[in-house]
C-alpha cells in the first residue's frame, strides 16, 4: 500500500515550453484543493540540489496561465546525472518532508526522474513539456501547439516575400531529432517540401522536383527543414540547391528560439491544466514513475522509461499528403 502524500514539489526542467506555467498553476491549485502543501523547485533538478525550494500558495500562481516561459525557471543539470548530486537532492527534499514530485519537461528530464524514483522512495510523475513532441504515450506535448503556430505565422510571412520576389526559401524549424514541428507547420503553410529526420532525405529527388516545378513556372517554393534532418540544416540544403540550380533565387531563414517563447495557445493551456490536475491525482492514488499523457482525448499513464524510449512515429500517409497537396 503506497504511503499517502502530504507535501509535493513541482519543477520544470530542460528547454522551456509555452504552457509550462499553466501546468504549474494546475499542480499547485489541485494540490491545495486536496489539502497538500506544495513547493516550487527552482531551476529544475539543480534547485533540488541547491535547496532552492519555495513554498507555494494559490496566489503564487495567479496571473500566469497566459505567460510563456516558466516562473520556476529551468535548467539542464549536469550534477543531477551523478549519484552524489541525486543524493544531495534527496536529502534536501527529505529535510522539508516532500514525499511526491511532479516533473514538467522533456525526455532528458524524464530520464532523470526515472533514475531518481528507482533510487529513492519519492514517487515521481512526469508531464510532457516540450515543443518537440518527441515523447511516446501522448498525442500532444505541452508547448507543441504554440510552437507550431509560431512557426506557421512566421512561414506565412516568408511566403509573402517569396511570392513577391519569386524566391525559393529554405526554412529551418526546431524539434531536435524529431520532425513534428516541420511536418505540421509545413503542411499548414502549404510548403512544397518537408525534410524530417524520420525519413532519409533524397537530395536528388528534391532537386529534380524543384527543377520540374521551375519548368512549370512554379516560382514560389517553400522548403521546410527540421533542424535534426539527417542531410543537415537549412544552410546545407540551400547550399546544394544554389549549386545545382544557380538560377534559383534562394534564401535561408532559421526560425530558432522564437518557437520556444510566447503566449501559450488555448490548446496548450487546456492540456497543461488537465495534465497538471491529473498529476496530483496520480500521486494521491499512489502512482509512481509514470508520465501523464492524453491519448484520443483521454488521460493515459505511461512508464517514464517507455515514454522516453518509444517515441512517436510518423506514418507514410503524412508524407503522401505533403506530396499531393504541394504538386
Ligand atoms: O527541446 C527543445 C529545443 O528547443 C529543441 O527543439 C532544440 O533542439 C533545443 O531545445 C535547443 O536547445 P537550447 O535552447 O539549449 O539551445
Amino acid at each position: 500500500m503506497a504511503k499517502k502524500v502530504t507535501k509535493i514539489g513541482v519543477l520544470t526542467s530542460g528547454g522551456d515550453s509555452p504552457g509550462m506555467n499553466a501546468a504549474i498553476r494546475a499542480v499547485v491549485r489541485t494540490g491545495i484543493y486536496y489539502g497538500l502543501e506544495v513547493y516550487g523547485i527552482m531551476r529544475g533538478y539543480q534547485g533540488m540540489i541547491d535547496n532552492d525550494i519555495v513554498p507555494m500558495n494559490s496566489k503564487s500562481v495567479a496571473n500566469i496561465i497566459q505567460r510563456g516561459g516558466t516562473i520556476l525557471k529551468t535548467a539542464r543539470s549536469k550534477e543531477f546525472l551523478t549519484p552524489e548530486g541525486r543524493k544531495k537532492a534527496y536529502d534536501n527534499l527529505k529535510a522539508i518532508g516532500i514525499d511526491g514530485l511532479v516533473i514538467i519537461g522533456g525526455d532528458g528530464s524524464f530520464r532523470g526522474a526515472d533514475v531518481f524514483s528507482r533510487e529513492y522512495d519519492i514517487p515521481c510523475i512526469g508531464l510532457p513539456g516540450t515543443i518537440d513532441k518527441d515523447i511516446a504515450g501522448t498525442d500532444f506535448t505541452i508547448g507543441f501547439d504554440t510552437a507550431v503556430n509560431t512557426a506557421v505565422e512566421a512561414i506565412d510571412k516568408i511566403r509573402d516575400t517569396a511570392d513577391s520576389h519569386d524566391r525559393l526559401f529554405v526554412i529551418e524549424v526546431m524539434g531536435r531529432d524529431a520532425g513534428y514541428i516541420a511536418l505540421h507547420s509545413g503542411i499548414a503553410t502549404g510548403a512544397e517540401h518537408i525534410l524530417i529526420p524520420e525519413r532519409k532525405t533524397d537530395i536528388e529527388e528534391l532537386i529534380d522536383s524543384l527543377q520540374e516545378k521551375g519548368r512549370r513556372n512554379k516560382l514560389v517554393n517553400l522548403v521546410v527543414v527540421a533542424e535534426g534532418d539527417g542531410f543537415g540544416g537549412a544552410d546545407e540544403v540551400a547550399k546544394i540547391v544554389k549549386e545545382r540550380i544557380p538560377a534559383s533565387d534562394t534564401r535561408v531563414c532559421i526560425l530558432g528560439h522564437i518557437q520556444r517563447g510566447g503566449m501559450p495557445t488555448c490548446f496548450d493551456r487546456l492540456i497543461a491544466s488537465r495534465m497538471g490536475y491529473s498529476a496530483v491525482e496520480c500521486l494521491l492514488e499512489g502512482r509512481d514513475n509514470v508520465m501523464v499523457g492524453i491519448v484520443n482525448n483521454a488521460m493515459e499513464y505511461t512508464l517514464l522509461e517507455k515514454a522516453v524510449k518509444s517515441k512517436q512515429t510518423i506514418g507514410d500517409e503524412w508524407l503522401k499528403i505533403v506530396k499531393i497537396l504541394a504538386s
